[in-house]
């Protein structure tokens, strides 16, 4: 069975950006995926600290605290959901640390990486506009190169500013059909 992992940037519960990467959980649990579903929010995520000891006790990354849990089930996983608001035309920084805390999958002696893997970019904005996205897909994309994560054309829900926004119009039947579509 093929896993499916949505990694929730936004510290608003049921917020527009959940909303949606539940819905394209849902379309993969009708192809026969298995979730798994972590929020950010709240857990103990700090940023990479440069150290260099990237492996160095046998895990990717020394500092502890709850990135060794993000770590282990992004392993297991065969497509990663990355949710996030769009925050200063960036990730929140609820999700940030995650892509920072991606250097040991670069190293050279990583006993495990992220080559192959399937990624999905979940973004929402309160601009109307869809280039308010262009820095945020820029850094998804060229990330994922670097890593050799697979991603699919980004999910970008723009002028949905309230909570509940991502409801209206075709933005949930979209979704579904992402999820569907793996
Ligand atoms: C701190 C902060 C920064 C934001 N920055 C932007 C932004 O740069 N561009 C934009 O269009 N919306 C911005 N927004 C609006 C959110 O992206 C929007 O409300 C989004 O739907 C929230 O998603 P969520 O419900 O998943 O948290 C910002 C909101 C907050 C709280």
């Amino acid at each position: 069975m093929k896993r499916i992992i949505a990694l929730l940037g936004s510290p608003r519960t049921g917020g527009n950006s959940e909303t949606l990467a539940q819905a394209v959980l849902r379309g993969a649990e009708e192809r026969g995926y298995s979730k798994n579903i972590v929020r950010l929010q709240g857990m103990p995520l700090g940023g990479c600290i440069d150290c260099r000891k990237c492996w160095s006790r046998g895990t990717p990354c020394i500092i502890e605290d709850g990135m060794a849990e993000v770590h282990s089930k992004i392993h297991e996983a065969d497509v990663i959901v990355f949710a996030t608001p769009l925050y200063w035309y960036t990730w929140s920084s609820q999700i940030k640390p995650v892509w920072d805390r991606f250097l040991p999958f670069v190293h050279e002696k990583a006993a495990w990486d992220l080559k192959g893997k399937e990624a999905i970019l979940v973004a929402t904005a309160g601009d109307d506009k869809v280039d308010a996205f262009d820095g945020l897909v820029f850094s998804f994309k060229t990330s994922c190169d670097l890593l050799g994560i697979n991603h699919r054309d980004p999910f970008l829900a723009h002028g949905v500013y309230n909570k509940g926004d991502a409801l209206k119009g075709k933005w949930i039947a979209r979704a579904e059909d992402l999820g569907r579509s793996l």
